[in-house]
């Protein structure tokens, strides 16, 4: 089953690429009517509409604040049909029209609200983003009352602007801590995709030509390789070399003898020791050492 983030994607990249047409379209026709105008708004409501549910999707894949975006969610495909229901059937009724305006307004506020979530802050900070979501949500409410109320009173007004200025402040200053915090668990990386060495090797098509596939523990790295005849003896003047036999047979030549390494073998070349591997028919190889070795040596 498609995710939701990747359903909202390919909505989104198919009602741009609809409304993109269309506007061209409009602007090459001389007859523009109510149609193509309809056309165009529906699909520019849909293009919207994939937009908010795409922040509520992103948050969703987190684990926190999954009823916050799966909200954003539902509340944005009820405001995008009133609208299409507004576009398409035209109704003249001030109250739906103000219901649909509260309920988009519920809707951007969610979406608002999930791409905060988005922020990973340190614990002492995490007041920041809970202020941030209930200034959203004030905010939200002053304009449904707004749209129902037409209070228009001063001071309501005064109130509406506090809370837009109070949400616009939270919302740069989330991710600002979101980036300090960051910077606090600098060292802890992501996981990494898993490796999947027969894809690795199947896509070398040179031999001796090694290529990282891990890098751990600052300035080592595990390399993969394929190797077929025989590599100049060099050395290493510091770093150790270890090498592992995927497949094939690999023969290491020292200077009075040859360590012949079957699949699944492995050896340590130590610093300074010169080493000249081989292979007659062709091996696939695993290095660990160094990021700086380079294959012919120093
Ligand atoms: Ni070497």
């Amino acid at each position: 089953m498609p995710s939701a983030r990747s359903t909202a994607l390919n909505l989104l990249v198919a009602s741009l690429l609809i409304s993109g047409a269309l506007g061209i379209a409009a602007l090459l026709v001389k007859e523009f009517g109510t149609l193509q105008a309809r056309v165009l708004l529906t699909s520019l409501t849909v293009s919207a509409a994939s937009i908010l549910a795409l922040a509520s999707a992103t948050a969703l894949e987190r684990r926190r604040y999954r009823t916050l975006a799966k909200s954003g969610i539902a509340v944005t495909a009820v405001a995008a049909v009133c609208i299409l229901i507004i576009i398409w059937f035209d109704p003249r009724d001030d109250d739906f029209i103000r219901l649909v305006g509260s309920v988009a307004t519920i809707a951007i506020a969610l979406a608002h609200c999930s791409l905060l979530s988005l922020a990973t802050l340190a614990p002492r900070h995490e007041w920041v983003q809970r202020a941030a979501f209930a200034s959203a949500g004030l905010l939200a409410s002053l304009l449904v009352i707004f749209y129902w109320t037409e209070f228009d009173e001063e001071w309501y007004l005064r109130i509406l602007g506090i809370a837009s200025i109070v949400v616009t402040v939270l919302t740069i200053l989330v991710p600002v801590m979101h980036k300090i915090a960051g910077g606090e668990a600098a060292g802890i990386r992501s996981v990494p995709p898993p490796v999947n060495l027969a894809d690795v090797f199947g896509d070398i098509n040179e031999y001796w030509s090694p290529r990282v596939i891990a890098s751990l523990n600052s300035g080592h790295v595990v390399r993969a390789a394929r190797v077929k005849g025989t590599f100049p003896m060099h050395s290493h003047a510091d770093q150790d070399e270890f090498f592992f036999v995927v497949s094939g047979r690999l023969d290491i030549a020292f200077a009075d003898n040859t360590v012949g390494l079957a699949e699944g073998e492995g050896l340590l070349v130590p610093a300074g020791v010169e080493h000249a591997p081989s292979s007659a028919d062709g091996a696939e190889i695993l290095l660990f050492e160094p990021e700086s070795t380079v294959p012919t040596g120093n």
